[in-house]
């Protein structure tokens, strides 16, 4: 059913794309989940370029269980994007692949993405974090000097790459995912330039792999040494491995991390009892993923007629998953705009995704989170709001946060 424009619901659903929803989303995904599926939001997928792709007209997923469901029901709805394979974006590893592509490519990057390879990293990003935070003192704008930095350091850190080349990593991922205020014609400079990094970077380590050196340290030569049933990953496989990570690790840490710190700003209860005791930090990162979770939807499109909430979603037609609003979905979150670390189903927020397709790079973010969390919590006892006012982004309803924050620390 199309959203019915007499009681304002169609608007509601059309208006999803903008500024204003974008910023403050969760009073309007309380007015319409009720009435979902809907169809009539039309809005872009990452990795398409709006002012040059058409933006895609899409079913509207809202209620935990539909959004679950539809999830973890990988055949039906299917996560290759033929809008962005028509565009000038490089299509994404494993997010755009289904089954029983997905799987075999799961198994080169699972091993190097475990939890115990990942906390290896912790104390090298514990000491980033301490040096960054060094010179921190009275007014910081923190998405510039702290949370877009960490993940970028760290991706870089993770493909084995210079971490002077981190601030390109940084500019990359946000013009691919769409958040930042770039032309159409900057944002397709961006990912060429991404592009041409990567296609030499791994170029260049083949050719010395060829020659008989060892693979050095990081992914990229993991990913051109590993075999999989006696296979290896083409050249072209490994270097959309590599753009896979940027996009999908770095903008997407980003906006939690400074979530995480605008809830410690703003909640000094909470601050205090992480103060009291560090098993907090866990579901404290948990509750922000699940209260204020950086991605807000994902798309898919479905491959056969199917029934959801009594609707009919015709084969091909695209659905939009509101992870976000699932995650404010009263029926499983008892009063889901209170922010509380004693929820007992904490776990089953869906900031992550769930499924096939969850998260690669869950104990990357958590570690990062779990690393900057100590440190500023250690540090920075009377962590507050600084003098100019939180700037929401709202260029993009895929991520939720802050373009720009300023904390004061002292
Ligand atoms: C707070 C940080 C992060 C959030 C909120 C997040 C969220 C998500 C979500 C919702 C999905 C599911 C996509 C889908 O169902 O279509 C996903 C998948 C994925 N994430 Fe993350 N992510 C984060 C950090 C990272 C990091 C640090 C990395 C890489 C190091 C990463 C790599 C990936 C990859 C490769 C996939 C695709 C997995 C697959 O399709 O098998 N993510 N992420």
């Amino acid at each position: 059913m199309s959203a019915d424009s007499t009681d304002g619901i169609a608007d509601l659903v059309a208006a999803l794309p903008g500024a204003e929803t974008i910023s403050n989303p969760y009073p309007v995904y309380a007015r319409l989940r009720g009435g979902t599926p809907l169809f009539g939001y039309r809005d872009y997928p990452p990795g398409t370029v709006p002012g040059q792709d058409e933006p895609v007209a899409a079913w509207v997923l809202m209620k935990y269980d539909e959004v679950a469901a539809a999830a973890h029901d990988h055949e039906t709805f299917s996560s290759r994007d033929p809008l962005q394979e028509q565009s000038s974006a490089p299509s994404l590893m494993l997010v755009n692949h289904d089954n029983p592509e997905h799987d075999r490519l799961r198994q080169y990057v699972s091993p190097p993405f475990a939890f115990r390879q990942i906390e290896q990293l912790k104390p090298w990003i514990s000491a980033c974090i301490r040096e960054m935070t060094q010179a921190f003192a009275g007014d910081v704008e923190v998405v510039d000097k702290l949370t877009s930095v960490i993940p970028a350091r760290v991706m870089m850190r993770l493909l084995g790459q210079p971490d002077k080349d981190a601030s390109r990593c940084r500019d990359w991922a946000n013009a691919f995912m769409l958040s930042a205020d770039l032309t159409a014609e900057q944002r397709a400079v961006s990912n060429q330039e991404l592009v041409e990094y990567f296609t030499s970077e791994v170029a260049a380590l083949h050719q010395r792999l060829q020659a008989g050196e060892a693979a050095p340290e990081g992914l990229i030569g993991t990913l051109l040494s590993t075999t999989v049933d006696g296979q290896r990953l083409s050249l072209d496989e490994v270097i959309r491995f590599c753009l896979t990570l940027v996009v999908a690790g770095a903008e997407t840490t980003t906006f939690l991390l400074t979530n995480l710190l605008y809830n410690l700003a703003t909640m000094p209860a909470v601050a205090a009892q992480l103060r009291e005791d560090s098993n907090l930090v866990l579901p404290f990162i948990n509750e922000t993923l699940r209260h204020s979770g950086p991605p807000q939807r994902l798309f898919r499109v479905v491959t056969r007629d199917v029934e959801v909430g009594g609707r009919t979603i015709r084969k091909g037609d695209w659905v939009a998953l509101f992870f976000a609003a699932a995650n404010h979905d009263p029926a499983v979150f008892p009063d889901p705009q209170r922010f509380d670390l004693n929820r007992k189903n904490l776990r089953q927020q869906l900031s992550m995704g769930t499924g096939l397709h969850q998260c690669l790079g869950f104990a990357v973010a958590k570690m990062e989170a779990a690393a900057m969390i100590e440190v500023v919590v250690e540090r920075y006892p009377r962590l507050r709001l600084g003098a100019a006012p939180p700037e929401p982004q709202t260029a993009s309803l895929l991520t939720h946060g802050f373009a720009a924050l300023t904390l004061t620390f002292d």
